[in-house]
């Protein structure tokens, strides 16, 4: 049993079959992949584990509790932290600031932006903060807006503020998604000793395949909305279904 059981999960937009009968199996402390052409059903398959979307059919389990019919904070709090493919930061903060978002809403269940006044009594919160912003690499910049960042670092913060939530499974949709290369290479650099220093499961949707198969345990191939192949990165680098998905994509 993995730690994320997917059992065949359907999603329907009107007339469109997003998502066929998918089944996954994620095992803990392991690095799982999903690949798959535009429109294959990746990012909603996300939404559907972290309670933005709601299937129509099957059942996703979280260490043996379902996730169905739970709102996304409540499913926040059961230990799974997601990156979504649009960075949600807030521009008009700083990057201390929006790494107190994260901290309260871990502490308080919610977040209220008047707490940011009261930050200067907050010691462990503040101290859990730049710890994090240590680890990551972005102390420096602690008192930078948002909105001026480099994509490379907007993401970096954003994991970052998934990461001080101490989650058990992180969900990342394309985290190195229209980066330069040396920024992708941080990232991979980033996320491999994640991988090495705790105790989290990673569930992750890129296109580029030198992330993929620099990071993954295991990868799954999703076209159409239904899983063609689930396999190890080196069987899955030879597999003619996967040539066939990718052509033109895979380099
Ligand atoms: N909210 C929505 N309403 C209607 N159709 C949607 C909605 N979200 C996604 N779709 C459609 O469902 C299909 C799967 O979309 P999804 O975003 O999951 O693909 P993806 O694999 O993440 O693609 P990409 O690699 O481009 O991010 C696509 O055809 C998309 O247009
Ligand atoms: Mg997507």
């Amino acid at each position: 049993m993995g730690i994320l059981e997917v059992k065949d999960v359907g999603k329907r937009f009107g007339g469109l079959q997003a998502l066929g009968d998918v089944n996954l199996s994620v095992a803990e402390n392991s690095v799982h992949a999903i690949i798959g052409p535009n429109g294959a059903g990746k990012s909603t398959l996300l939404n559907c584990l972290v309670g933005k979307l709601i299937p129509d059919s099957g059942s996703v389990m979280f260490d043996g509790q379902s996730v169905l019919g739970r709102k996304p904070y409540e499913i926040n709090q059961m230990g799974i932290s997601r990156v979504f493919q649009t960075p949600e930061i807030f521009g008009d903060l700083t990057v201390f600031e929006n790494m107190m978002i994260p901290c309260f809403a871990k502490r308080d269940g919610a977040f209220r932006l008047h707490a940011l006044e009261n930050v200067g009594r907050e010691r462990d919160l503040v101290e859990k903060a730049e710890q994090m912003l240590i680890d990551v690499n972005m102390i420096d910049k602690r008192h930078m807006h948002t909105a001026s960042m480099s994509r490379g670092d907007k993401r970096r913060l954003e994991m970052a503020m998934c990461l001080v939530q101490e989650p058990r499974l992180l969900l990342l949709d394309e985290p190195t998604a229209g980066m330069a290369r040396a920024d992708t290479n941080n990232t991979i650099d980033l996320l491999k000793e994640i991988k090495e220093t705790r105790d989290i499961t990673m569930a992750i949707i890129e296109h580029d395949m030198h992330v993929v198969f620099s990071l993954a345990d295991r990868i799954t191939v999703l076209a159409q909305g239904t899983p063609l192949v689930e396999d190890t990165p080196d069987k899955i680098k030879g597999h003619p279904k996967v040539r066939e998905a990718y052509l033109g994509e895979a380099h």
